[in-house]
């Protein structure tokens, strides 16, 4: 069958089974299982958030530079972008909107926004995993996480706290996913710059989960 044979694989198809180890892990690192588990206070959560704010700067910062480019360019979209979300969700979970000078970036998410702007400067094939793994993975667990979020601190329905999570220029996420999939199935690269872009996308949930090992470690349940 095709899946056992990389170089017909679709790109999409590979890119996501290559990263299926990782995506468990970072799903199961403790703090996300506590997150999901409804048993972290909103602190952890705000810090959570800060952390997205650090990370999409850099991913939105680069959009513009690099959206004519042949091999990065077809993923950008403005509706896509997370930052004037990230920013409502941080005035209301700080009451107030003098925190950007105020919070700081965990070590773990200075090394993987640097990664991120790093690679828009240099390699717009690793720039497109990293956007694919932050903004495919928004648009699918992303909502799990919404929902739990609502229910445990009690944020309305797709309101301040999460619009991160909430797209409302994607109508349709589910078409938007398979639209995306093709523009990655048509990525302009050959067998071997498609590897490193794999390679690069499990680099980016190892970043991401680095992230949330240290946010476990300053939210330890005390349970
Ligand atoms: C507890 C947290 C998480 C949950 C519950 C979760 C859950 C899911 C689910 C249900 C899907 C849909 C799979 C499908 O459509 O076949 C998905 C896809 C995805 N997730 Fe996660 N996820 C979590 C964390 C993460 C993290 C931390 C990342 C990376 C930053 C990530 C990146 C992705 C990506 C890139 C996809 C798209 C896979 C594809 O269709 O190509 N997820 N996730």
């Amino acid at each position: 069958m095709a899946a056992s044979d990389p170089a017909r694989t679709p790109f999409s198809t590979l890119i996501r089974t290559a990263s299926h180890e990782q995506h468990t892990e970072a799903e199961s690192t403790s703090f996300m299982a506590d997150l999901l588990g409804g048993r972290l206070g909103v602190d952890a959560y705000r810090r959570y958030t800060e952390q997205l704010w650090f990370l999409y700067t850099a991913l939105e910062e680069a959009a513009g530079p690099l959206a004519d480019n042949p091999v990065a360019g077809p993923f950008i979209r403005t509706g896509l972008f997370r930052l004037p979300a990230l920013e409502r969700d941080l005035d209301h979970l700080h009451g107030r909107s003098g925190w950007r000078t105020e919070i700081r970036p965990l070590p773990a998410t200075r090394a993987y926004a640097a990664r991120v702007s790093q690679v828009a400067r240099d390699w717009p094939g690793g720039y497109v995993a990293h956007h694919y793994t932050r903004y495919l993975g928004d648009l699918s667990g992303g909502q799990i996480i919404r929902g739990k979020a609502e229910r445990t601190w009690g944020f309305t329905r797709k309101g301040d706290g999460v619009r991160f999570y909430v797209f409302e220029q994607i109508g349709n996420p589910a078409a938007f996913k398979r639209d995306y999939r093709e523009r990655l199935d048509e990525l302009a690269a050959d067998d071997l710059e498609k590897q490193r872009v794999v390679d690069e996308c499990k680099r980016a949930f190892a970043l991401n989960t680095a992230v949330f090992r240290e946010l476990g470690e300053q939210f330890p349940l005390s349970a």
